[in-house]
């Protein structure tokens, strides 16, 4: 590469190499959506890696929504999402399945995901922090969805600024889809890498950034739940009720993020709750349905499996092979607290954190924050999500 970092590279290598030469001199901190890793063939390697769905054991487990980092705690952060909506296989609107298949059903789960990246981007990134996005734009059924322009407007309203932007031809393209079809636009060509600079606020680890849909609330000076009364905790998109109150106090200084902020709910409030316990209740259904032809299948199986390992175990073999497969006896240890004392004990004397599972408890933590007023214990972030339950007439 020359000197001159340019903005067009045919080589994505070729621009993560100048995003690390002009904005991330000591290299890239985090891939949350580290894949296959094949942004670091020619780049160093990350210092953390994430993907919701790994590929390799050094990649750890995470949504890249809910990261399981600190506030404040990366220099940079590497996102490249799928960018491709109206995946068949993400009809059913099963999240996994969508993202396993690369893309999105609606255009609408496309950008949920993307702001709600973004917000969890800001919250872990140190002030002046470095996010360097991936997108493309798309076109469906004739119409142009321009996400990287909406990326950039989406991530303007949580608080970065455009640093850098890069523009990576494509070097194949699958054919058009219709042999015989108009072409109405420019068949896309390219994919960007949007460079943003987060701000200088400095979020301290016990502030909680909450999403909340389509719009992006501003710091409010409001110190009491007008629900409760109980103190509200500030936080960058507005005061937050300790108490989860849902009916926060009017936001003075709410900016719509799209035109969809402004549409109101047309169906009334009872038509919703009948919708939503008919569904839950087709789900309860198609569950028990389900759950007993799996029983009967595991019976079956268990059955098979003894049979089996019988066989094994009297001819005194460690496994068979046959023209269909094979069979290996395989040992599994499952472990149980006996004495939780004694182990309590043994514990003061060994490192805890090797003999359990690092998992916090959300009830000790909860217990704490009541104690000292709010305040975290070092090293532990909290996430909280406000969702809608519904109770049926008269059940408890
Ligand atoms: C376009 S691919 C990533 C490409 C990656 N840069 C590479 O070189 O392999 C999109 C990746 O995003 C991951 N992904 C999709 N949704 C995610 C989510 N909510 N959180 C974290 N990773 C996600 C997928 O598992 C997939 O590995």
């Amino acid at each position: 590469m020359s000197d001159v970092v340019r903005s067009v590279y045919y080589d994505q290598s070729e621009i993560l190499r100048g995003i690390l030469q002009l904005h991330c001199p000591a290299g890239f901190d985090c891939d949350i959506t580290y894949g296959n890793g094949s942004f670091y063939k020619d780049v160093p390697a990350p210092r953390l890696k994430f993907d919701i769905d790994p590929q390799q054991t050094a990649v750890e487990k995470a949504c890249s929504t809910k990261l399981p980092l600190t506030n404040g705690s990366v220099s940079s952060v590497v996102f490249d999402p799928p960018f491709l909506t109206y995946i068949k296989q993400a009809r059913a609107h099963d999240s996994i399945m969508a993202r396993r298949f690369g893309g999105y059903w609606a255009y609408s789960e496309l950008e949920d995901h993307y702001k709600k990246t973004l917000l969890e981007s800001y919250r872990v990134l140190q002030p002046l922090g470095v996010l360097v996005f991936k997108c493309q734009d798309i076109i469906h059924n004739h119409k142009m969805y321009c996400t990287h322009a909406s990326v950039i407007e989406w991530a303007i309203a949580i608080g970065f600024r455009v640093k850098d932007l890069y523009v990576l031809p494509a070097k194949n393209r699958m054919p058009m889809p219709t042999k015989n079809a108009t072409q109405k636009h420019a068949r896309i060509f390219h994919s960007y890498f949007l460079v943003f600079e987060r701000d200088k606020k400095v979020l301290d680890s016990t502030k909680v950034i909450e999403y909340h849909s389509n719009t992006v609330t501003e710091e409010t000076d409001m110190s009491k739940c007008p629900v409760c009364g109980e103190s509200q905790f500030k936080s960058l998109l507005g005061m937050n009720c300790p108490k989860g109150h849902l009916n926060a106090p009017p936001q003075p200084k709410e900016k719509p993020m799209t035109e969809q902020a402004t549409a109101a709910p047309a169906i009334p409030i009872d038509k919703l709750v009948q919708i939503y316990i008919k569904i839950r209740d087709k789900k309860a259904e198609i569950k028990k349905a389900f759950d007993a032809e799996y029983a009967k299948l595991d019976e079956k199986l268990s059955t098979v499996a003894t049979e089996l390992k019988s066989r094994a175990q009297s001819e005194g073999v460690e496994g068979f092979k046959s023209e269909s497969g094979t069979v290996y006896l395989s040992e599994t240890m499952k472990v149980t607290g006996s004495d939780w004392g004694a182990f309590g004990q043994f514990l003061k004397t060994h490192d805890p954190l090797e003999f359990m599972e690092k998992r916090i408890s959300s009830t000790a933590i909860k217990a704490y924050m009541k104690e000292t007023d709010g305040q975290l214990p070092p090293g532990v972030s909290i996430f909280k999500e406000i969702e809608a339950r519904v109770r049926r007439a008269g059940e408890k």
